[in-house]
């Protein structure tokens, strides 16, 4: 089962407490790791943060400068935790555009974590979906026939992700919006979506819980219909001609 979060609300969180938006994204990073830790539990093979948008960049410098030190002490902080879980930590999005420090601390946790079997835990920085389906659609010139599979691959590999990474099973999404900002745009072609008003800093473990407890509860059909296939017998393809007199 591959879990997408899409972390909203951290900055709406501070102000309401009359606290300036970095403390909403250091609370975040707190919920970040409660949320790691009960997915693990949960049995979730796959769980993908959206940590910082490629749309980012265009807010005020301080308030980036504070997430990149975020990430960076997050990685310092947590890899040894993810070795011990057996966790592979990735992070996926564009690179090029990363302060050297952070590069290096993140090719560093991939190394140290890239035998973890219990859960891939990608978090997205400097991600945006359509340029990731673009950079993907370039590689793909070189393949006669592309397939949705080898495309999927290329997908992975232009975000500088794990291979054969699963398609998204469930996203939620904090704080109240309702959409989905360039994240994973190929990959939830058939997820279910959760939205729930919950600020990204105030969620926890039973909200994770709730998320999941909805999910089993929906019908996935993937363009299907509900319950068995219908005899052939009952399916002739004279029936809509039938209708239509
Ligand atoms: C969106 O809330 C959140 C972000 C742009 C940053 C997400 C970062 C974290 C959760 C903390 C650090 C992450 C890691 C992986 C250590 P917003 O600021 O847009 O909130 P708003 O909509 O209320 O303004």
């Amino acid at each position: 089962m591959h879990v997408a979060i899409i972390m909203d609300g951290n900055g709406r969180w501070a102000t309401r407490r009359g606290l300036p938006r970095t403390a909403g994204h250091v609370e975040g990073a707190k919920a970040v790791r409660t949320t790691v830790e009960a997915a693990a539990r949960a049995g979730i093979q796959t769980l993908t943060l959206y940590a910082f948008s490629a749309a980012n960049w265009e807010r005020p410098r301080g308030e980036v400068d504070g997430l990149m030190f975020l990430f960076r002490r997050y990685l310092f902080a947590e890899t040894r935790r993810c070795m011990d879980e057996s966790i592979r930590l990735n992070v996926i999005g564009r690179r090029d555009r990363l302060d050297e420090k952070l590069l290096r601390a993140i090719e560093h946790s991939e190394q140290l974590t890239a035998d973890g079997k219990r859960m891939h835990l990608r978090i997205a920085v400097d991600y945006s979906a359509q340029s990731s389906i673009l950079e993907a659609a370039r590689r793909s010139r070189r393949i006669p026939d592309v397939t949705a599979q080898d495309f999927r691959q290329l997908l992975d590999e232009a975000d500088h992700s794990a291979q054969q990474t699963p398609d998204v099973d469930l996203l939620i999404r904090t704080g109240g919006e309702q959409r989905l900002s360039d994240f994973l745009l190929w990959e939830c072609a058939y997820a279910e979506l959760y939205f729930t008003e919950r600020t990204w800093p105030d969620f926890q473990a039973a909200d994770l819980a709730a998320a999941l407890a909805e999910f089993r509860r929906r019908e996935r059909r993937f363009g299907r219909l509900p319950g068995p296939t219908p005899a052939a017998a009952e399916d002739r393809p004279r029936s809509t001609r039938e209708w239509l007199h």
